[in-house]
């Protein structure tokens, strides 16, 4: 099958959260399994064209943009450890600035930018005489690739079979723009846009349901979250969107990539280890504290190490944290490291607690990719209490290395992490359910009972490594799911 995948996010060359993970392991798998894959994203100034080989190609696209034309050079890559083509959108009037979507509301222009790269990704697979059975879009940002193939391109003898997939990682960002400006932008007539209409919500243009109510198919990326979102307030007003397409919307679990999270051969850690050498984890978080500036004397009173990496918003259940942590620290319970970067009442909160508790509080700032390695690596329990969670990888990455989940059973968490039972001695981590400081706390509680207690401390271990969240899985998944969307155009 040949898959073009179109996101704004893609590991390693430009990353903020999950999706740019799933956008370059996915496209690996496929590729492993025999699909031909190959990924379109913007040439952001942010990449280093040369440490990733990334060269300039002789195709120059024309991009239909409302009444007018523009350009675009197409650069190219080859996707780390993989044969994956990765083709990059230049537009130096676009995307060469600082950051993938600007700060707080993102750049006044993103409107523009992603139209641009969602309808340069049609002109640069005709160009390149990649013909895909499914074009396959992430998030608001690419959505409006549904809308355009629909419109423009099923009736271009290229893609009058390509069936239109769109992916929803997470319904808190729709991209709701100006309907005069997003319609022309997209090449439609203005008159389609109506209240009412599959653009508009609450008199915006919308980007997410534009892709939901055009897509050939429609998943998210996890069976809760995919229940949540039609029933539930955390549809983020799309319920009746997600409901009139009910028939073609599923969960699809995401999966990690295990081989490079994996603490046998995991590079960024002082020393290795698997289940039967886990003993040597205390190595990894000894030398996890000292880098943070601990002394031996500090290092040698053992504490659990509580560990979290994550964008600090609300969606991450910040508040929580802020509302429990202090109790536990100041009572010498529990050492806490965080790596986060986003909101800065957040950052300055965790600066705060590290002054006031250098021994307790060790704080990571910006986007630090071995150091999220470490952290998993280094952590007995990992923290995730989030209001709302679609998936979330990290949870994933923690089990594989040992470090317990404490998570509120919500979307993709309740979905990973079972609960741990002392009876049958069976689960894989602490789960609660309300959005309260106190359940996070006796998640805590439960969490700190188990640790260094045997048989408990080895069985939840030993669960939590053994179970398999590879991409491989989720990858057979969505070929299952691109079938079936083919079946409505052959
Ligand atoms: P989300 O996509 O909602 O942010 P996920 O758990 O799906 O949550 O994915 C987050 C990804 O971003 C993981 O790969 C995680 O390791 C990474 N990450 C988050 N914050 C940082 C950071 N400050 N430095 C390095 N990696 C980070
Ligand atoms: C989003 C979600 C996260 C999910 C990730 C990858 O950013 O917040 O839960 O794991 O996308 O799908």
């Amino acid at each position: 099958m040949n898959i073009l995948v179109v996101a704004a996010e893609t590991a390693p060359y430009a990353k903020v959260g999950g999706l740019a993970d799933m956008a370059g392991s996915l496209p690996r798998a496929w590729q492993a399994a025999g699909h031909s894959a190959c990924i379109v994203l913007p040439l952001y100034g942010t990449i280093d064209v040369e440490a990733y080989g990334i060269e300039r190609t002789e195709h120059i696209i024309a991009v239909p943009m409302g009444s007018w034309t523009e350009f675009a050079e197409i650069w190219s890559g080859t996707l780390p450890d993989s044969d994956v083509p990765v083709y990059f959108v230049k537009s130096t009037e676009y995307y060469d600035r600082p950051g993938i979507y600007g700060y707080h509301d993102g750049f006044p222009d993103n409107d523009r930018r992603f139209i641009f790269l969602s309808r340069a990704s049609f002109e640069l697979a005709r160009a390149l005489g990649f013909r895909p059975d499914v074009i396959h879009a992430h998030d608001y940002h690419t959505a409006p690739c549904m809308p355009m193939l629909a419109i423009h391109y099923r009736s271009d003898a290229f893609f009058a079979q390509t069936a239109g997939v769109f992916t929803i990682h997470n319904m808190a960002y729709q991209g709701m723009y100006d309907p005069l400006r997003a319609m022309e932008f997209c090449g439609f007539d203005a008159t389609s846009f109506h209240v009412g209409s599959w653009f508009e919500h609450e008199g915006a243009f919308n980007c997410l349901k534009a892709g939901i109510m055009f897509a050939d198919k429609i998943t998210t990326v996890s069976p809760t979250y995919a229940q949540e979102i039609r029933w539930t307030t955390e549809g983020m007003g799309l319920q009746g969107a997600l409901q009139t397409r009910g028939a073609d919307v599923l969960g699809v679990l995401n999966g990690i990539d295990t081989d490079e999270w994996n603490p046998e051969s995991d590079v960024h850690l002082p020393v290795p280890y698997t289940f039967d050498t886990i003993a040597k984890k205390d190595v990894v978080k000894r030398s996890l504290l000292k880098s943070f500036g601990c002394l031996d004397d500090v290092i040698s009173h053992d504490l659990p190490l509580v560990g979290m990496v994550t964008r600090l918003t609300d969606q991450k259940g910040i508040s929580l944290v802020c509302d429990v942590l202090e109790g536990f620290v100041s009572a010498d319970r529990l050492r806490f490291v965080v790596l986060g970067s986003g909101d800065s009442r957040y950052e300055q909160y965790f600066r705060q607690l590290s002054t006031r508790y250098p021994h307790h509080v060790f704080v990571g700032t910006g986007y630090n990719h071995p150091l999220s390695h470490r952290i998993q690596g280094a952590s007995d329990f990992y923290l995730m209490p989030s209001r709302f969670e679609p998936c979330g990888l990290t949870q994933m990455f923690a089990m594989r290395y040992g470090t317990i989940p404490i998570v509120r059973a919500v979307g993709g968490l309740a979905d990973t992490v079972e609960q741990y039972d002392p009876i049958s001695l069976t689960g894989t981590g602490i789960r609660f359910d309300r959005f309260s400081a106190q359940d996070c706390a006796s998640a805590l509680e439960q969490a700190l009972k188990l640790y260094r207690r045997e048989p408990h401390w080895s069985a939840i271990r030993r669960s939590a490594m053994s179970r398999d969240f590879g991409i491989g899985r989720t990858a057979d998944h969505y070929i299952s799911v691109f079938s079936w969307a083919l079946e409505r155009h052959r």
